[in-house]
């Protein structure tokens, strides 16, 4: 059996926080291990650019995510780990796709319309600030799946409209034209926690709620001890269901220590005592890849040779499918 290929990208804006990390970072890299899997992982920096037009920070986050993946151990001789942009074969085909894909089909894309229907409440014009860039995000998006023939595309619940509009692109072309694309499948798995932030609602860096993944031992120590807690005193029994404490505790600790906590809550485990054990738990499974992380993201000579490498291989990958999509439609030569 040939092994089933896995592909996913990270848009390069801000800094990955816990919850990029136990959502996606953790679990990608967990699967990228298996034998019977073939994993794509890639920066999107491309995506990034819709969402933000500060130069700096764009080149910024890509350096911090490149360099995060590289310190959890994501390991680039198994996995093919590339920069979007450095494969001019994702926007050739991008354009490719544009061609055919239905502006009706995009029209419906859910950030698109909450855009509009943001502008609209404001009494602005509804394409107030929308660009073409954020207009065609999806088919963006469809050509980074279709390109490398993905199957399995591990995305969060936000995503999966975009992935069923790579495949419904897909479906054009391929009968339009040739079928030469495989018709990709969002992955969203629900045994991988949701992070509450500090505040108890999803950990998001658009709710300022995270807890920085791999800033200073203090600082991190600090977060914690910013989790929204009630006002129950030590020695009074605490609902474990209903705590961030305990919920972020659980994404780190194996069962014994799940349950271990869970009696300490019901006995009554003081706040202050139960965020000095959490804190103590994330720190130790993060401080190994916080020296790491150190040490990459000072090395930015080492990412981007990582990198090339990683794009080399990747536009091996695709060099066949890109000449017989662009001589499906016509682009070839004359003779
Ligand atoms: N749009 C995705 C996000 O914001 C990132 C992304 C870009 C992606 N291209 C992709 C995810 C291809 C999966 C496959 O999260």
């Amino acid at each position: 059996m040939n092994a089933r290929r896995v592909l996913t990208g990270i848009t390069t804006t801000g800094t990955p926080h816990l919850g990029n990390y136990v959502g996606a970072i953790r679990p990608a890299i967990r699967s990228s291990s298996q034998n019977e899997l073939e994993s794509f992982f890639f920066l999107a920096d491309y995506h990034a650019l819709i969402k933000c037009d500060e130069p700096e920070k764009v080149q910024r986050s890509t350096l911090e995510i490149a360099a995060t993946w590289l310190a959890l151990g994501l390991d680039p001789q198994r996995t093919v780990f590339y920069r979007q942009s450095d494969i001019p074969e994702i926007t050739e085909l991008t354009w490719i796709l544009q061609c055919s894909a239905a502006k009706g089909l995009m029209n419906r894309a859910h950030a698109y319309k909450a855009a509009v229907a943001e502008n609209v409440e404001r009494g602005e014009d509804p394409d107030f600030a929308i660009t073409m860039g954020l207009f065609g995000y999806p088919v963006l998006m469809a050509a980074d799946i279709l390109l490398f023939r993905a199957q399995d595309i591990p995305v969060g619940r936000d995503q999966i409209q975009h992935v069923e509009m790579a495949r419904d692109i897909a479906q054009r072309f391929n009968h339009n034209f040739e079928a030469l694309f495989v018709l990709p499948e969002a992955c969203v798995d629900d045994s991988v926690a949701v992070l509450q932030g500090l505040d108890g609602r999803k950990m998001s860096k658009s709710y300022q709620n995270t807890i920085p993944l791999f800033e200073s031992e203090k600082r991190l120590r600090k977060a914690i001890n910013k989790v929204k807690t009630n006002l129950l005193e030590p020695g009074e029994p605490k609902d474990p269901d209903d705590s961030t404490v305990f919920q972020l505790w659980r994404a780190f600790a194996d069962e014994v220590q799940t349950e271990a906590m869970r009696s300490a809550f019901q006995e009554g485990i003081a706040w202050g005592e139960a965020k000095k054990q959490l804190f103590e738990l994330i720190n130790e499974e993060l401080s190994q890849p916080r020296a790491e992380y150190e040490r990459l993201i000072n090395d930015p000579a080492y990412i981007e040779h990582t990198l090339a490498l990683g794009a080399e291989k990747a536009r091996e990958e695709c060099g066949e499918l890109m000449h017989q999509v662009r001589s499906a439609v016509g682009i070839r030569r004359m003779n």
